[in-house]
């Protein structure tokens, strides 16, 4: 029987790699921009660290977390998502006492759900996301948000919705859990088997159900705005007025509660539709969590953050048409003619990699033609041609395989031919000169179109 991958996950293909890592790398830049650093904490967690940080009511918790014992009978988990695993290491290393607050710190890698896998939702997924944790300032809030946006806009992804809501401080949400129990508990026979239970351990679970019958039921429930403390309010308005004076665009959505019981306050998630109509899901959440890190056992420090979910973020730049999904090609493809010749075209093939060229060589014994088919299906630009003839002269054949033309040109300028050509695609010599022009009085050590390379 042929092996076939875990259901609900997903093998990231050969064409899919670079465009992941050109996420990962937009998105590291801005972390830098907004002077976060990266934390990378295990994959797998004590099950507590989940149970008592995202919450025993939430679905995560209840239904959907890779759980198991360990051989010595620990209940490890294999982490759901990244905030409560960061919030441990936090506790765990001190970082309040060890570095300056807010402490900002961002991740990536691997989450698992035991959810239904549909468009957009596997059971092995990819996060990127970012935390503040130490300051209760609104402003940290606020830059966030402004973060998560900047994001979004460096990745060319620019009609997202931004929803937010508030869940307000302790008190309001214990007032607005309390009318929520009154509003449903005359319907609970009525109710999926799931909100029986959600009403029992947190009734604002209830507004996340996605049976038909609940969510109608729950458009008519109590809404949070009308249970807000006072400071609540304030703090909301504070963060809306900067989101605006930002020109960060957003909708207040009242039934926005996120999935993980730690939030407190501000909540926000990124909605897209991509141009061909598919609807992936959110693209990224987050909010203000005042309690998690005491729930852990640490200070009482508050913390703010979001995550995205990469495989939505590549699968839509690539339906929106920004991003390709390709292998990325080599420069150059070196064909030996011949088994005499290959050992000498490695040796070739390897001096270019050194100088910086992608480079690939053909190991088997096939016609020309075959070789330079396969040359142009890797995307190269150039072949580099070896027969017995080149290398008694110490010549080599470069095809430009684009424009069909070819030419001798001696072993030991081989790199400064490909240099020059080379250069202008490239911006010119690393000091900032357009070396086909300037190099002659050229200070640089580079050397570019003067022949004194890795040769
Ligand atoms: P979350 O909303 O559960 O929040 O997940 C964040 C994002 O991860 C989602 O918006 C989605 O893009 C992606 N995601 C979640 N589940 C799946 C799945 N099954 N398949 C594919 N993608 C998925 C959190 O995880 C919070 N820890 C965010 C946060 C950070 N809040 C504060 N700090």
């Amino acid at each position: 029987m042929e092996a076939k991958n875990v259901k609900g996950t997903r093998d990231i293909l050969l064409n899919e790699t670079g465009g992941f890592r050109t996420i990962e790398n937009i998105l590291t830049q801005i972390c830098g921009l907004f002077g976060y650093h990266e934390l990378r904490t295990p994959i797998l967690e004590h099950s507590e660290v989940f149970a008592r940080g995202v919450g025993e009511g939430s679905d995560i918790v209840r239904k959907e977390m890779y759980t198991f014992e360990d051989k010595a009978g620990r209940s490890v988990t294999m982490r759901p998502e990244f905030t409560a695993g960061i919030i441990r290491s936090f506790i765990q290393n001190k970082m309040h006492i060890e570095a300056e607050l807010p402490v900002k710190i961002f991740y990536h890698g691997p989450a698992f759900r035991y959810e239904r896998p549909q468009l957009g939702r596997y059971r092995q997924f990819s996060q990127f996301g970012v935390e503040s944790i130490g300051s209760s300032s609104l402003y940290n809030d606020a830059e966030v948000i402004t973060m998560a946006y900047t994001m979004l806009a460096s990745l060319a992804l620019n009609n997202v919705t931004l929803k937010i809501n508030c869940l307000g401080d302790k008190e309001s949400r214990d007032n607005y859990r309390e009318a929520l129990k009154k509003y449903f508990e005359p319907h609970l026979d009525n109710m999926c088997p799931d909100c029986k239970e959600r009403f029992r351990l947190n009734p604002l679970r209830i507004l996340d159900c996605k049976v038909e019958e609940d969510k109608i039921l729950a458009k008519d429930a109590p809404k949070i705005k009308d249970y807000l403390s006072a400071s609540s309010l304030e703090r909301f308005e504070k963060i809306k007025s900067a989101l605006r004076s930002n020109n960060i665009p957003f909708v207040e959505d009242d039934q926005l509660v996120r999935g993980l019981d730690y939030y407190s306050e501000i909540v926000f998630e990124f909605a897209y539709v991509s141009k061909t109509g598919k609807d992936y899901g959110a693209l990224g959440g987050g909010g203000h969590y005042g309690n998690l890190m005491k729930e852990l056992g640490g200070p009482d420090l508050p913390g703010v953050g979001f995550s995205f979910g990469v495989e939505r973020l590549f699968d839509i730049l690539v339906d929106d048409g920004i991003l390709e999904a390709k292998t990325s090609p080599v420069d150059i493809y070196v064909m030996p003619l011949g088994d005499e010749a290959k050992e000498y075209a490695l040796n070739i093939a390897n001096r270019l990699r050194v100088n910086g060229f992608a480079t690939d060589m053909c190991f088997d014994d096939v016609k020309l033609g075959a070789m330079i088919k396969r040359a142009l299906k890797k995307g190269a630009s150039f072949a580099v041609i070896i027969g017995e003839d080149e290398i008694a002269n110490n010549k080599l054949m470069v095809k430009n395989l684009k424009e069909n033309v070819q030419e001798e040109v001696s072993s030991s300028e081989l790199i400064t031919y490909f240099n020059n050509l080379y250069m202008k695609s490239r911006g010119g010599c690393s000091c900032g000169r357009d070396c086909s022009v300037d190099c002659a009085d050229c200070s640089c050590d580079n050397n570019c179109s003067g022949g004194n390379n890795n040769e």
